[in-house]
């Protein structure tokens, strides 16, 4: 019997999920993702091929391996579609070994109509959503009134989802919203339902199961699962920077609600931070960066999202917030991404504490959107050196090795890996 280890994001994510994962994907069987939907952004770099992933696991440019999308994610039938058909432009077809459990649910073109009207209703207090319909539809999966994969298949599908469609709409024109003139990707809302029932057809061309069982069945034939996270430990519903947060647990927990694994057989947590920090949409950010330092971090780390193409915001990395999120989930093992962004800086700070009201502290606050919270810093020198061609970890350089075994003294995790491109290549594990 075998356990499932988890892959996921330490911050508010984008710390490079895809690329480790797709690095990852040939000591495993199966790649497994366990909650989040298309708000998801991960990309993967190889032999000059770069690509986004949205709802589909990382591990799918492995034909060998079996990849899931567990009861936990949602699957937006008409971007799902388009993430197959991008797919198969790279002669991937993903048919044979990608399947989906009935139990994750679906986003009607209506919960993202809901998204939108949710955050133009909040004004100035909006979270940034990637309007993609996660709230709406997690709300739905709640209120025991969501639609499911396996229902496709159901007679009465399309009445369940009319019934649906009224709901939102009332809700959405109640919030004010001018749902007349509303566009998803340029299309009205009937020419958009219309183009996702289209859809519905390349979702029942593949395997849907019972993805409990599966995994199950394979964590005692011994084969190896990883559980791959989306967003990042700070966007978790329960413990993020509430309510600027995703509606999902993206700790190592969503992993056993997400794909029915049981808490004792769940392995190794590997966890992912960059070498700094980043951010995109609203909420707190303590050790954001306002200055030239944060326009070069954006600038060199190509820091703008990978679904909605928005600038992230960028500051030093945030300890405190690791260590928290270190304890949540249970992190074994860290990876380190994208220090080569700061190569050419002479000095490279991590924030060790906050000060709040005159007082230190390494406890996110309740308050932490309330507060101010000043970050204490800790500077390093920088390296001042090119990463790449180097292949040993060894082989970096001290200034860098000294500050990674900072991130290791700081969080009391080991580092495993160091990345130091955007590219497959370039993992260096210790
Ligand atoms: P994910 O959502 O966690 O999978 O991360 P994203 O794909 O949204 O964002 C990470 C970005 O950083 C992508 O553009 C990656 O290609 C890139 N990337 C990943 N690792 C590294 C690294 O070590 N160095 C650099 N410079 N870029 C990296
Ligand atoms: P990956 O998996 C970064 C952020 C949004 C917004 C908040 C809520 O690529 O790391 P939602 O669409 O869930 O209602 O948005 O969460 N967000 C992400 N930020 N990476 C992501 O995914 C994200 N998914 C959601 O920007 O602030
Ligand atoms: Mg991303």
């Amino acid at each position: 019997m075998t356990k499932v280890d988890v892959l996921l994001g330490l911050q508010w994510g984008d710390e490079g999920k895809g690329k480790i994962v797709d690095v990852l994907t040939p000591k495993y069987d199966v790649i497994a993702r366990f909650q989040g939907g298309p708000n998801a952004g991960h990309t993967l770099e190889f032999n000059g091929i770069k690509h986004v992933l949205r709802t589909i696991p990382s591990g799918i440019f492995h034909t060998d391996k079996v990849n899931v999308i567990g009861n936990g994610v949602l699957i937006e039938p008409k971007i799902f579609r388009q993430e197959v058909e991008a797919l198969r432009e790279k002669n991937v077809d993903p048919t044979q070994n990608l399947y989906i459990s009935k139990k994750a649910h679906l986003i009607l073109p209506t919960h993202r109509l809901m998204d939108a009207a949710n955050e133009q209703a909040k004004g100035n207090a909006k979270i940034g959503s990637t309007l993609k319909g996660i709230g709406p539809a997690y709300t739905d999966k709640i209120a025991r009134t969501g639609l499911r994969v396996g229902d496709i298949l159901e007679f009465d599908f399309k009445e369940r989802f009319m019934m649906q469609k009224y709901q939102h709409v009332q809700t959405a024109k109640m919030l004010g919203f001018d749902v007349e003139n509303f566009r998803l990707e340029g299309l009205t809302l009937d020419e958009y339902e219309a183009a996702w029932f289209e859809a519905l057809e390349t979702l029942k061309s593949f395997k849907l199961i019972n993805s409990e069982y599966f995994i199950n069945k394979c964590l005692k034939e011994d084969k190896k699962v990883l559980a791959e996270g989306a967003q990042g430990s700070m966007l978790d519903i329960d413990f993020g920077s509430y309510p600027f947060v995703t509606s999902s647990n993206t700790v190592t927990a969503g992993v056993c609600s997400g794909l029915g694994v049981a808490p004792t057989n769940i392995g190794r947590v590997m966890g992912i931070t960059k070498a700094y920090c980043t951010r995109v949409g609203a909420g707190p950010f303590p050790t954001e960066l306002f200055d030239e330092t944060g326009r070069t971090l954006c600038e060199q780390g190509h820091e703008f999202g990978s679904v909605t193409g928005r600038p992230r915001r960028c500051g030093w990395i945030d300890l405190p917030a690791l260590r928290y999120v270190c304890m949540l989930n249970g992190v074994s093992d860290l990876f380190v991404t994208k220090p080569d962004v700061m190569n050419n800086f002479d000095e490279v700070s991590m924030c060790t504490h906050y000060e709040i009201d005159g007082q230190q502290t390494d406890e996110i606050p309740f308050e932490f959107n309330a507060v101010e919270i000043k970050p204490v810093l800790k500077n390093f020198a920088g390296w001042k050196q090119g990463l790449a061609g180097i292949s040993d970890y060894s082989a970096l350089p001290q200034r860098l090795k000294d500050y990674i075994s900072a991130i290791e003294e700081e969080t009391g995790v080991k580092v495993c890996a160091v990345s130091t491109s955007p590219d497959r290549k370039d993992v260096l594990f210790k």
